[in-house]
Order: C-alpha cells, then structure tokens, then sequence
C-alpha cells in the first residue's frame, strides 16, 4: 500500500479550493476534470480503451456486470477464497454467484471452473487475490470454448501483471478497488476497465442514473436504463493521479523485497513457496509459503511469532473464504424477498449449491498456506532479522 501524504493533501486542496467538488463540470471554465483525467490515465496505463471510476470496487464488479448484460437466471463462477464483494455483485443484480475450487496458486482453478459450468453460466470471475495473477490463458481458453464473459477481479492487484499485460486488461472487462488497503487509495473508490464499447456504456449508464455524464461524454448509442448512483468525487480523482504515479516505484521496492524472502526461503530445504502463475508480475503485497498441513502451518506461525516476527494464514481471513459468507451459505440475497436472487422464479432451475463444505480442497489448501506481508518501509537492517526469524522458525519446526 502507498502512503497517503503531502502530495495526495496538496491535490485535494486544490480540488477544494476550486470549488468543484463535482465531477461533471466545463474545463473551458476552469472546472479541474480530475476524474476524467484519471481515467484516461488508467486506461493508457494498463492499456485498455475506456475506464470508468466509480465509488468502490464493489460498484465496480457490479457496473462491469450490468455491463455485461448480467440478470436473473444467469450464474456467475467466482472462486472459493475472495472478499464477499465478488459474489455479492452477481447476486445484486438478481443473478447467482457459482464457487468454484482455488489451486495451488490461491486464485480460480481452471479445471473447476469447466466442472463448474452449465447452461446458465454467463460470466467467470477470476480473482487475483493478494495480488497473486490468476491462470488467465487457461480461464480464457475455458471461457472461449463455453462462450461466456470473463471479468477479472484486480481489486487487491492494481499494478500486477500477467505474461506482460496488465492485471484487470486480459478479460472482457476487469475492476479495480482503491479503497485504504489497496494498492493505489483514495480511501474509498474504484474502476472499470473495458475495451468493449458496449459494455462500457451499460456500465456508464448504470453507474449513473441521473446521467450526468452524458452532456459531456460521447453520445450515447444503446437505448437508456434506470441506473444507480456510483460516481466518484473529484477529490477522489485527483488523489488517486498522484498514487498512479507512484505505483511503479511501490512494485519496484515491493517485488525487489519478495524477491529477497524467496531466495532466502528457496535455500531452505523445509520451506516451500505457493505456486505463482506469474512470479514477476505479481504486485507482491505478500510472500506465500506452502506447508504439508495445517498442523505444521501454524507451528511455523507460532514459531515465527516468539521473533515477534507476524504472518497470517488465509484460513483465518473471515469474510475472504466462502464458509464464512454468511448472508450466501444462508441464501439470504435481499432484505426482500421479491428481490432476493436465491428465490427468484428466474434461478429456480439452478443447481448451484450453497454448503460448507461444497469447496473441501480451497479449505485444505488455505489452511496450510502462510503468509508473509511484504513491507516497502522495512529498514535494511529490519529486514535482515525478518529473514533471520524465518530460516530460524523453519529449523526448529
Ligand atoms: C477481491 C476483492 N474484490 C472486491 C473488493 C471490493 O472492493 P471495495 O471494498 O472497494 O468495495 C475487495 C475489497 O476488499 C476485494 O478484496
């Protein structure tokens, strides 16, 4: 995570100072266009043809989906071990989340996604949780060969990539979070990112109700909709320019420091590291090691713990593991039943289940995975000890 300081303050100053806090305003009369400057950024950046900032990551998997055309009756694959958010947003918009198994590699297997699907199967949602890129070329070729859409879940990966290409630009559409724990911040936000016109209209024109975009963006050209409110602030937008700018010097010292664990864990013939579908692109926010069992897993934890030296295993990460998705094991979609998706006439056909222990390999694989953090501000000196700690702990377990 970036630090938020002097150059982010001076950047919402300035928005404030000028008075336009709005988004939409006219540049010819001096109205700063924060935000739709940063999305031209954003798309240059990660190399897709329009983005849209929005006011979560959430609304951002839920605009990327209305993009999409998602509704009820369709089902929607996401992986077992994500935040809530990726299945709530299909369930939002009266369509059923499909968990399927993670692999070795922590993110969405491509073998149980095909078991996965079925005739209702509109769209997949690979996850590139802590960063750790997905499988793409496999879930594309899956996606291809069953015709269904691919979003990609970048909100805890902005900056990573996969064979070269950005994080969040493989798939039809990809969605960023920038809330306070992500990559690049402004507190709370998000975006879409789409080389596809249509879709990213729909999720124009969802994210907007009021459609205050459209004196200023290009015509629209798909029949309107009633849609919410998810636009972002310029304040947002402006804050979020300056982190874009730094992201790559973030990576730099993030990947440099992963790289240093690795080599120091690779030498240790008790530790292993978790499989990487794309070591170098990954953005690193954690060093993952693979243990036989959950028993030796936490050993190593408490081992590590008596250096005063932390980790964390993923089993542990509440609401980032399906078991503990309460308002989906209970199949309690809405605060009304008309809306609710579990008990839409729409899904009754489905087969999707909802139990816990419907996904028993993601369960095993999480419960002897440990994490590292990857801390950018360590001294020299820090980190030394750190790793000292971490050959100590494998040797005495
Ligand atoms: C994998 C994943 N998807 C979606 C989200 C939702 O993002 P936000 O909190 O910005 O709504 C998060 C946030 O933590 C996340 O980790």
């Amino acid at each position: 995570m970036l630090e938020v300081g002097r150059d982010e303050a001076k950047a919402a100053a300035r928005v404030i100072e000028s008075g336009e806090l709005f988004r939409y305003g006219d540049p010819k009369a001096g109205h700063p266009n924060e935000c739709a400057k940063f999305e031209r950024e954003l798309a240059r950046k990660v190399g897709a043809e329009h983005s849209l900032l929005v006011t979560s990551g959430t609304a951002a998997l839920v605009c990327a989906l209305a993009g999409m055309g998602i509704g009820p009756g369709d089902e929607v694959i996401v992986p077992a071990y994500t935040f809530i958010a990726t299945p709530l947003a299909p369930l939002t918009l009266g369509a059923l989340p499909v968990m399927a198994e993670v692999d070795e590699s922590l993110t969405l297997d491509p073998k149980d996604v095909e078991a996965k699907i079925s005739r209702r199967t509109k769209a997949i949602i690979p996850v590139h949780m802590v960063g750790l890129p997905a499988n793409m070329n496999a879930i594309m070729r899956v996606a291809r060969r069953h015709k269904v859409k691919v979003l990609e879940d970048a909100a805890q990966a902005f900056g990573g990539k996969y064979r070269g290409r950005w994080l969040g630009s493989i798939g039809d559409m990809g969605a960023y979070s920038f809330n306070y724990f992500k990559n690049i911040t402004a507190g709370e936000g998000g975006a879409v990112v789409t080389n596809n016109d249509e879709m990213f209209m729909r999720a124009l024109v969802h994210h907007d109700g009021g459609l205050a975009f459209w004196p200023h963006g290009k015509p629209l050209t798909l029949p309107v909709f009633a849609g919410w409110n998810f636009r972002a602030n310029e304040i947002q937008g402006a804050m979020l320019r300056v982190q874009l700018r730094k992201i790559n010097g973030l990576l730099r010292s993030t990947r440099a420091q992963k790289a240093r664990i690795m080599r120091a864990v690779g030498k240790h013939p008790k530790l292993r590291s978790i499989r990487d579908n794309d070591l170098k692109g990954a953005c690193s926010t954690i060093a993952g090691l693979r243990f036989r069992d959950e028993e030796g897993a936490r050993a190593f934890m408490d081992r590590l713990a008596q250096d005063r030296q932390g980790s964390w295993t993923p089993i542990d990460s509440g609401r980032h593991v399906y078991s503990n998705w309460e308002a989906i094991m209970g199949k309690a979609g809405s605060y009304h039943p008309a809306l609710d998706a579990f008990k839409r006439p729409e899904n009754k056909m489905s087969k999707a289940r909802y139990e816990p222990d419907m996904c028993p390999k993601t369960l095993e694989i999480l419960s002897r995975t440990v994490f590292l953090d990857i801390r950018p501000q360590a001294t020299a000196a820090q980190e030394r000890k750190r790793l000292r700690a971490i050959v100590g702990a494998a040797d005495a377990v």
